[in-house]
């Protein structure tokens, strides 16, 4: 949802490494680094963009905004003389309150044009503080919850004379979840940040300061940042940056460093950022498993930083999470019941908090999130906390709050995923769940060590096989180019099979927009087989045939029913499989793998056929329509 951009520092210079065009005025390095910034962050979806500019020379605030893609505003922006400016603020807008058009973008204006606010989240108390403003004499020109902040900050500025104290009054009328950032004529060298439950991250660089939603913002500039606490309001200039929270007190900041390149962050001569991040996948598994056993082999969890004697304690675990990630939970649940013997929950996180669950200090939840920033997971977390239960937070994206809030955190090490679409973060979710459930087994002495060794070195060669997978995805890409015209679309799977099948059924829906359900096998006969006509597209993820319980035999007899009734099987299965055979219409080959590891190989080929079909289709699979890639808002 909505990216924010600030920066503070000198009007020229050094020009970023993207040497954007920008018009005939003066070179704008604010500028330059607030539009490179949400080209960096359109990854999280938005249909509008705006820029504001103060300078020395600026009587007012310079700005522009426009509907649509960022290209809108750079057209917008070339026809335009700007004024040097020494601060500046961008947007890229995701639609709340108010329809996509120009006059809804952000900046917002203030203070007869001298005070330009952007904002990310939801004002709830909107309606009254714009009735109340408007009885003062504010004049609104958008129907945006965000002007309300506009000119309750230029109110408030009149009063105190000073940006900073403007904005601690402003956060104390404001409800509902926000980050603003500000800019006044009247302080050209300035940006002031606040931020309640909505992100913000602090770029710290020599002679420059940077803000922004995430540290995509301002990667290209400087890796050195700094995480903001909840409920705190920053003022950056090109040398200084300073916190208070919403009382005014001074509070810190937590300085780390980014430890990823920009260059991850770019498509790498791939057609698609989805493309790219589907072949980092080897590299995702692999960095996410590095570093986690010391010399003897024993798996060592830095981060965890719950005590031993509670993790022993625990009699059970919930996971929460929403969307790609809860399948990633639901592979969890299989991995950590079957090698700790703990009961594992796994709830959509925005259910979780509504239903009064049952949940107390024996308790575990594990909240995983790509973003670290979905707002549904953070309440659950924040939920789950409350009633005294320990939160371990399996999160991909450093300095961002869900790992903030919760008691630990084992990061995943995808690097930064930037498609909409989540695909490398759902196999180093998955494979951070392995390390979790093995390291619980280990402490809680469910398993032997050798035991514990052996299914690591299984997991540790599962990087090369889905490098096979990926390898082998020109199959894949061809039956898809050939289902274009498909218009629902239904996959089956059975044991860690059943999460899988839901992820490959929401990659479809939300690239293609091509109706898709995943299902559990078993529950086909109870009402999902009436869906079954001749020619219908049918994708069954078939277990390994050494695995346990005849789930293997289970599933052929599926595929055989239904084929029996028309569908069309697309059969992904393993190297030998011999019993598929004469049941498959179509079949995608991985290499054998234990079971339970098994959803690291069996969802590549989903997610190659839905970016084949979606772009056999002429869509945008980077950014699939209504979509954000955070989403930040309930
Ligand atoms: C689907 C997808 C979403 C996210 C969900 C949670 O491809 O990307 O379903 O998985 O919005 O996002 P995070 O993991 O950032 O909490």
């Amino acid at each position: 949802m909505c990216g924010i951009v600030g920066y503070a520092g000198p009007g020229t210079g050094r020009r970023t490494e993207q040497d954007v065009d920008l018009g005939p005025g003066p070179s704008q390095r604010p500028l330059e680094v607030v539009i490179e910034g949400l080209r960096r962050l359109e990854y999280r979806g938005y249909d509008s963009a705006g820029v504001a500019l103060v300078g020395p020379d600026t009587e007012d605030v310079a700005f522009a905004k426009k509907a649509g893609k960022l290209v809108n505003l750079r057209t917008e922006l070339a026809d335009r003389s700007l004024p040097a400016a020494t601060a500046a603020v961008g947007h890229t807008r995701w639609a709340t309150h108010g329809g996509p058009t120009d006059g809804n973008a952000h900046p917002h204006l203030a203070d007869a044009g001298r005070l330009a606010v952007i904002h990310n989240g939801i004002i709830e108390n909107y309606s009254e503080l714009r009735r109340t403003l408007a009885a003062e004499g504010a004049t609104f020109r958008s129907e945006t919850d965000t002007e309300v902040a506009a000119h309750l900050l230029a109110r408030e500025y009149r009063a105190a004379g000073d940006l900073t104290a403007a904005m601690v009054a402003t956060a104390g009328h404001l409800r509902g979840t926000f980050t603003l950032l500000a800019v006044h004529a009247d302080a050209p060298d300035t940006v002031v940040g606040a931020r309640h439950d909505s992100p913000l991250v602090v770029g710290l660089g020599e002679g420059e300061n940077f803000l922004g939603s995430d540290v995509a913002a301002f990667v290209a500039q400087t890796k050195e940042a700094m995480e903001l606490g909840q409920d705190q309001v920053v003022t950056i200039t090109p040398t200084s940056v300073s916190v208070v929270d919403f009382e005014g007190r001074p509070a810190e900041g937590k300085r780390f460093t980014v430890d990823w390149d920009a260059a991850a962050a770019e498509k790498g001569g791939f057609e698609s950022f989805m493309d790219k991040e589907i072949h980092d996948q080897p590299q995702a598994v692999a960095d996410t498993l590095r570093g986690r056993t010391d010399a003897d082999g024993r798996i060592v969890l830095d981060d965890l930083r719950i005590d031993e004697a509670v993790l022993r304690s625990v009699d059970k675990i919930i996971v929460i999470a929403c969307g790609t990630a809860a399948y990633a939970g639901h592979v969890a649940k299989y991995a950590i019941e079957h090698w700790c013997r703990i009961p594992v929950e796994v709830e959509l996180a925005h259910e979780f908090r509504y239903r009064d669950p049952i949940v107390d200090a024996q308790t575990l939840v594990v909240a995983i999130s790509q973003s670290g920033e979905t707002m549904d997971t953070l309440m659950a977390v924040r939920h789950a906390r409350e009633q005294g239960a320990k939160v371990l937070a399996v999160v991909n994206t450093n300095g961002s709050t869900i790992p903030r809030e919760s008691d630990a955190v084992l990061y995943t090490h995808a690097g930064p995923e930037i498609a909409v679409a989540s695909t490398k973060a759902f196999l180093a979710q998955i494979t951070a769940a392995y390390v979790l459930g093995l390291y619980l087994a280990q402490l809680r002495g469910n398993k032997f060590p050798d035991e514990i060794a052996t299914t690591l070195d299984e997991l540790r060669d599962m990087a090369r096989k889905v490098q096979t997978v990926i390898e082998r995805g020109e199959y894949v890409r061809a039956t898809a180019r050939s289902m274009k015209d498909a218009d629902k679309v239904l996959f089956l799977g059975r044991h860690v099979g059943y999460p899988v099948a839901m992820e490959g059924a929401l990659k479809l829906k939300e690239l293609a927009y091509i109706h898709a359900e995943g299902f559990a096998a078993g529950e086909l006969k109870h009402g999902p087989i009436a869906l079954i006509d001749d020619g219908q597209p049918v994708f069954v993820v078939v277990p390994s045939p050494r695995g346990r319980d005849q789930l293997h035999s289970k599933v052929v007899s599926n595929i055989q029913e239904i084929r029996a009734r028309g569908a069309r099987t697309l059969v992904i299965a393993e190297d030998g499989d011999d019993d598929v055979r004469p049941y498959a219409d179509e079949i995608f080959w991985i290499p054998k793998a234990p079971t339970l590891l098994q959803p690291l190989l069996a969802v590549v080929p989903l997610q190659i056929f839905a970016m084949a079909l979606a772009t056999a289709k002429g869509l945008d699979v980077d950014q699939p329509r209504n979509l954000a890639k955070s989403v930040t808002v309930e």
